[in-house]
């Protein structure tokens, strides 16, 4: 089916908004790149609730009743039973750090693991954490340099806030770019092997295993040395020592920190900035005004969510939202549908950065909840204040709009 869709071409007048036909995405792992999946994502969410794509050979949940009710099964895991790892990415470093996440593991949803790496991030100072986000904000300005066009923003929208993370942990300043790298290439590996986007190949996952091998080394050496280690290192040694983790569960969450908000944030960002080059009004108020960009990033979170969908297997046969399915079956929870489902927001369809009562599934629910919630969206405050302050070429984002590819994660890039 087509739907209707909003596109900006370029005239003699500058860029001009227009109306064009709009393929649908084929499906829901083809739906985060798509330029508008909203209103297929609220038809599903409204009039499919939750059903069996037989062509892919997976289940659907996109109305917030399913999704929730699939997040908090005991029935729903994060992995099939019998492939903790995918298979592509068996026998080395990525297969070892995968396997650790707290994130893949469900023999850990509400165990000590789980807890003392929801309790270090929770914790974090979320004071300190502004300051020294703001801190280095200001330093990589200078390292990437004037004048800051489309591509810069990009640059700084994925930089900031994982080196944040990193800073958190203790990793020097000069390492903050190889470990960028190396969560990249562990990152590629990951999503290549378990969802095909990118198709694998030997050398995407023969990088993914160096990159891992990278990460976990670093963050092993900063463990074991007590003057180096950042707060964040700091809480998950100390809390997972007190709760008898293995050592290397906590090294490789440690490095989860990393990996798990890199894309996420970086992508909140650029969305936030989207709907601000797309509504010039609201930008004019939120410049006077940055309290406005608490509620504002809420409702992107809501309207336009970078999680757009994760996944669930089946640990045996078993009933939800009323279909039988069979053990193994896989289920993808689509999120970013649910927030567009008026049993859980009136009116979805609707921007507003004063909306009461918002609800989003952006940050999940359930036993594998993010413990950042609070943490991820300050340190996207921070960083979209500053680019304000510096000068965001907003007339120039829509041109250079692509979405990075990828099943789950809608990411924008300012890059064309
Ligand atoms: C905008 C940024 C972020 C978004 C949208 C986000 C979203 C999510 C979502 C949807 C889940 C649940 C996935 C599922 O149930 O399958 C999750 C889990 C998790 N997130 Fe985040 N996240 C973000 C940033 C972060 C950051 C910065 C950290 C660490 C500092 C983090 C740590 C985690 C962890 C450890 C889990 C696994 C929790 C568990 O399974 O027990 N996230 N995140």
């Amino acid at each position: 089916m087509m739907q209707q869709g909003r596109r900006w071409l370029k005239s003699k007048e500058g860029l001009m908004p227009t109306t064009v036909l709009e393929a649908e995405p084929q499906h829901v792992r083809a739906a985060p790149p798509h330029p508008d999946p909203y209103p297929w994502y609220g038809r599903l969410a409204r009039e499919r609730g939750f059903f069996r794509d037989d062509a892919n050979n997976w289940w659907v949940a996109a109305s917030a009743a399913a999704v929730r009710e699939v997040l908090t099964s005991d029935v729903c895991l994060t992995r099939p039973m019998h492939e903790r790892v995918p298979a592509g990415l068996r026998d080395g470093a990525a297969a070892d750090i995968f396997s650790r996440l707290v994130r893949l593991r469900d023999d850990q949803a509400r165990g000590p693991l789980k807890d003392v790496v929801t309790a270090a991030v929770r914790n974090i100072d979320l004071r300190q954490l502004a300051t020294l986000t703001q801190a280095r904000a200001n330093e990589l300005d200078a390292e990437i340099g004037l004048p800051f066009d489309a591509a810069k923003t990009t640059q700084f929208m994925f930089a900031l806030p994982v080196q944040i993370v990193a800073l958190l942990l203790g990793v020097p300043r000069e390492r903050l770019a190889d470990v960028m790298g190396w969560l990249g290439a562990y990152g590629a590996a990951a999503a290549a092997t378990g969802t095909n986007i990118p198709v694998p190949t030997a050398e995407i996952i023969a990088r993914g295993h160096q990159g891992a091998q990278a990460l976990f080394d670093l963050l092993r050496n900063l463990k074991i040395n007590d003057a180096e280690r950042g707060p964040l290192l700091t809480a998950l040694t100390n809390e997972g020592r007190r709760a008898g983790c293995d050592e290397n569960d906590i090294v490789a969450n440690a490095v989860g920190t990393m990996i798990q908000g890199y894309a996420a944030m970086a992508s909140l960002i650029g969305l936030t900035l989207l709907a601000l080059a797309r509504r010039p009004e609201l930008r004019a108020q939120v410049m006077a005004d940055r309290k406005l960009l608490r509620p504002l990033i809420q409702e992107v979170c809501r309207f336009d969510p970078t999680t757009n969908s994760t996944f669930r297997f089946m640990a045996r046969d078993g009933e939800i939202a009323r279909h039988t399915l069979r053990q193994g079956e896989m289920i993808i929870v689509m999120l970013a549908a649910a927030n567009r489902d008026p049993a859980l927001n009136p009116e979805p369809d609707r921007f507003d950065i004063a909306r009461a009562d918002r609800k989003y599934l952006e940050f999940g629910a359930g036993p594998h909840a993010c413990p950042a919630d609070k943490l991820a969206p300050l340190i996207v405050e921070i960083a979209l204040d500053h680019l304000l302050t510096r000068g965001v070429p907003f007339e120039k984002l829509e041109a250079a709009l692509s979405y990075a590819p990828s099943g789950h994660i809608r990411t924008p890039l300012f890059n064309r």
